[in-house]
């Protein structure tokens, strides 16, 4: 499994959803990794997910009603609670006695911190309980306590994930995919950046912004200095500061299926003026957002014809350690040993 590319990552936490997409007293139904899930919260704001299919005769769980509290199959009525155990079966007799615990659907951890739901996608068979690794935490956005992004935007891409991940740390494509006339000029200069490796990825170590970079910043008051931070599955997280102000987004992949890929980017700031910047920034996000997407659907005309991709040094040296990561994680597990970050400390070269 490990020697092709092409798996998904198992026993890790993906981006589920943004918590305000789930009120409380509802459903969503989702996949993820090829799995139809189910993710409820309940009236008092707890949330959990279940196998969207029904044991019985697999209808999905999410065609049914949910009170609030347990879910209901629209077929026949079968009840489900938080933790996927049944917990009622309509057309039984009271002295028909049934073991209803074999009729459990799958349920799955969910954990929801900074205005974001994660879920656990375990080996099948495996709760995160029953191993024993070491996996990677789920990423916080550094200096903003629980509080939610002040803005979230999810984009589906019509790929397997490891193209999302590679795009998403690619210092080479910005020039050409995002040339827009606000942002910088043409001209490309050399980028000189120091790499450290970190829990399960690697980090860009924090450095000051060129006077080139970024015309939006001079806005944050100071000089930004930024340090972008990347760890499995595919999660990564900048965080820009100056002496007062603190700018971090969160950008997370989810394999949805085989061909599908969700890119969500979640953006903290503290400058009490930028929320009337918001819609602005609503607009350029998916712009930015819609223009990786583009070459993304690009990028699937040639995939079809399954060519060897060459990667180049450096500039696609975060791709390489991408699935250095990747390979080694999924190993690891499979053999049952700790996890060794095959990423040293390096300064990389590129020209953007
Ligand atoms: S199919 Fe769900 S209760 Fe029968
Ligand atoms: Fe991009």
């Amino acid at each position: 499994m490990t020697d092709n590319h092409n798996f998904f990552l198992r026993n890790v936490w993906y981006y589920a959803l943004p918590s305000a997409r789930l009120k409380p007293g509802t459903m969503v139904a989702r996949t993820f990794l090829g799995e139809p899930v189910l993710l409820c919260r309940s009236q008092e704001g707890k949330i959990f997910a279940v196998r969207d299919i029904c044991p019985h005769r697999a209808v999905p769980l999410s065609c049914g009603r949910f009170d609030g509290q347990e879910v209901e199959c629209c077929y026949h009525g079968w009840r489900f609670d938080h933790a996927g155990r049944c917990v009622a079966i309509p057309s039984l007799l009271e002295e028909q006695d049934q073991d209803l615990s074999r009729f459990n659907v799958q349920s799955y951890e969910v954990r929801e911190t900074q205005g974001n739901i994660w879920i656990y996608m375990a080996q099948p068979g495996k709760s995160q309980s029953s191993s024993r690794m070491e996996i990677p935490e789920i990423p916080e956005v550094p200096g903003f306590g629980d509080r939610p992004p002040q803005l979230v935007e999810v984009m589906r891409f019509p790929c397997f994930v490891d193209h999302a991940v590679l795009g998403l740390m690619d210092p080479a494509h910005s020039p050409y995919v995002h040339r827009v006339w606000w942002w910088r000029s043409g001209e490309l200069h050399e980028e000189v950046k120091q790499f450290d490796p970190s829990p399960f990825g690697f980090t860009m170590r924090r450095h000051q912004l060129p006077a080139n970079t970024g015309k939006l910043y001079w806005l944050l008051g100071g000089i930004p200095e930024t340090e972008i931070s990347f760890r499995l599955p595919g999660v990564r997280v900048e965080e820009t500061t100056t002496t007062k102000h603190r700018v971090c987004n969160l950008t997370a992949i989810t394999p949805i299926s085989d061909t599908e890929t969700e890119v969500t980017f979640a953006l903290y700031w503290t400058p009490s003026w930028a929320k009337w910047a918001k819609p602005v920034m609503h607009l350029l996000t998916r712009a930015f957002l819609n223009q990786d997407r583009a070459v993304v659907e690009k990028q699937q005309i040639g995939l079809k014809h399954n060519p060897v991709l060459r990667l180049i040094k450096d500039s696609d040296m975060q791709a390489q350690w991408y699935y250095q990561l990747k390979r080694e994680y999924a190993r690891s597990l499979a053999e049952e040993r700790p996890f060794v970050n095959p990423v040293k400390s390096q300064l990389l070269r590129w020209r953007a």
